[in-house]
């Protein structure tokens, strides 16, 4: 019935043709499309691969939003979710004219926050000329958006260093305790995603959230019936990112940064704690300058004998201990301060776990970035705990990509990420199956394959 039903929409009689400019019917869509219809009907896991170009996105929005219920889907990059939220998906209820409602959730980096905007504002320090100028765009900005979305400040850069200094981190949100918690733009993004049938997020979204149950994803599964992955070859490579721990001299900056901010307010008359902010600061940046490479990524074991490394290390240590002694006498004074007291416990164990040279199922590695160096420790298999997670209640998970396989054989994804039981299935993407040039196309295309495709799979603007 269902396979009719799409065999019909996906046709040129069908909704999408009248609702998509040049829309042809392409077998390995509707296939695709009913294959994850089954999926759904059944609670299933399913893995398929198509080509690049087949139009994967239209096989499973279709039969994920005539499916119903509550869709998470979750795509590779923030661009991607973009263009889904803004473009795709209204395109597809509009054709198919289901009343479904949707929401974009990002992570709480993309909002700007009321806590801190206010604490930057107040400090007036800044390290730049440019940084003050983008401050001003910001605080005019937080005056009219609804969304606080920080894409909608289109003349400060999104790595501006000053966003820093105005969004949020999970370690250094107020949460419940927040005098601007009713404000608050993050919780009001996650309460749209709650209310909503179809929320698009990204993998890192995700997988954050599977992991720290911060992001506002975590909640939103228990309701939820399907689960997309669209761009699923990347879900190796950022799983493992999350399901390991890891601690940044960026985050430990950050600490110092917000105990100081704190202290001038809730404890000016305690000039001890500034000045030890000030030492672990410069301990953090010192352990980056151990490295003159630009980025990079090694194992623990590659330096742990290197004395610049240890002797860095162990002074930031020491410098984390003397702010975390103060800031124990002085937690009391502000809910701000209890906040930095906190998160400087979690930083000193993580930063020893790390140090553990026993963990036999995990890698300690460490990442080199531009300006900060961040210490991970990562399972050796994300397949259990990925499997774990997903096998909690009956729902269906779709992953899709163009390149899964290693030549259509399924099985190393498959253990990668402990989807043993899923089915799977592979279609050749249009482009592939190409014999001769398009002569027919009128247009000078933009993306030269274009003009060499058969004019009966060719989607542009041509015929
Ligand atoms: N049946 C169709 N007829 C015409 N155009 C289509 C059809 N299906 C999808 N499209 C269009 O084709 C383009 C590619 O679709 P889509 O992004 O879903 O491809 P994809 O399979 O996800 O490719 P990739 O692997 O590169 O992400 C989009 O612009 C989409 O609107
Ligand atoms: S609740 Fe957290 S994110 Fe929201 S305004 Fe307060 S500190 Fe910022
Ligand atoms: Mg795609």
């Amino acid at each position: 019935m269902i396979d009719k039903k799409l065999a019909f929409l996906f046709s040129p009689n069908g909704a999408l043709a009248e609702h998509i400019p040049n829309f042809r019917a392409r077998p390995q869509q509707v296939e695709m499309a009913q294959a994850i219809a089954q999926a759904i009907t059944v609670n299933g896991q399913f893995i398929a691969e198509a080509g690049t170009g087949t139009g994967k996105t239209f096989a499973y929005l279709v039969p994920a939003l005539l499916a119903g219920g509550k869709v998470i889907i979750s795509t590779g990059t923030k661009n991607l979710q973009d263009q889904l939220f803004q473009r795709d998906l209204p395109t597809v209820r509009d054709a198919l004219k289901v009343p479904v409602s949707i929401a974009l959730l990002k992570g709480r980096s993309n909002y700007l926050c009321h806590y801190h905007l206010e604490r930057t504002q107040s400090d007036g320090r800044f390290t730049t000329r440019e940084d003050a100028r983008h401050l001003a765009k910001i605080v005019k900005y937080a005056k009219i958006t609804q969304s606080g979305d920080k894409s909608g400040v289109s003349d400060v850069p999104e790595n501006a260093l000053i966003w820093m200094q105005v969004t949020s981190t999970r370690d250094n949100c107020l949460g419940q305790e927040c005098p601007h918690h009713k404000d608050c733009f993050v919780l009001k993004a996650r309460k749209e995603a709650m209310r909503a049938d179809v929320v698009v997020v990204n993998h890192h979204l995700f997988f954050a959230d599977l992991m720290l149950r911060d992001e506002g994803v975590a909640e939103l599964l228990p309701a939820c019936n399907t689960v997309i992955f669209d761009e699923a070859h990347q879900l190796p490579e950022t799983a493992s990112l999350f399901f390991g721990e890891s601690i940044s001299t960026s985050q430990i900056i950050e600490l110092a940064r917000d105990t100081r901010l704190e202290a001038a307010i809730s404890a000016k008359d305690f000039a001890a704690l500034p000045t030890a902010t000030d030492s672990l600061d410069k301990a953090a940046r010192d352990l980056r300058l151990v490295f003159k490479q630009r980025e990079g990524r090694m194992t623990a074991i590659a330096i742990e004998d290197l004395s610049s490394w240890t002797d860095a290390m162990a002074v930031l240590i020491e410098k984390l201990k003397q702010v975390n002694s103060l800031l124990e006498k002085q937690a009391e004074r502000s809910e701000g301060l209890e906040n930095c007291w906190q998160r400087g416990q979690v930083m000193a164990q993580k930063i020893s776990q790390w140090q553990d040279k026993e963990q036999v199922d995990r890698v300690r590695w460490l990442e080199i970035f531009h300006q900060s160096v961040q210490l991970n420790t990562t399972p050796l298999s994300i397949a259990e705990i990925f499997s774990k997670q997903i096998n909690g209640h009956p729902r269906a998970w779709i992953f899709t990509s163009a390149t899964i396989t290693v030549k259509q054989d399924f099985s190393h994804y498959q253990s990668e990420m402990g989807l043993l039981e899923a089915q799977t299935a592979c279609w050749d993407s249009p482009l592939t199956t190409l014999s001769r040039r398009c002569y027919m196309c009128p247009k000078i295309c933009s993306t030269r394959i274009i003009l060499v495709i058969p004019k009966r799979w060719c989607w542009r603007l041509c015929h």
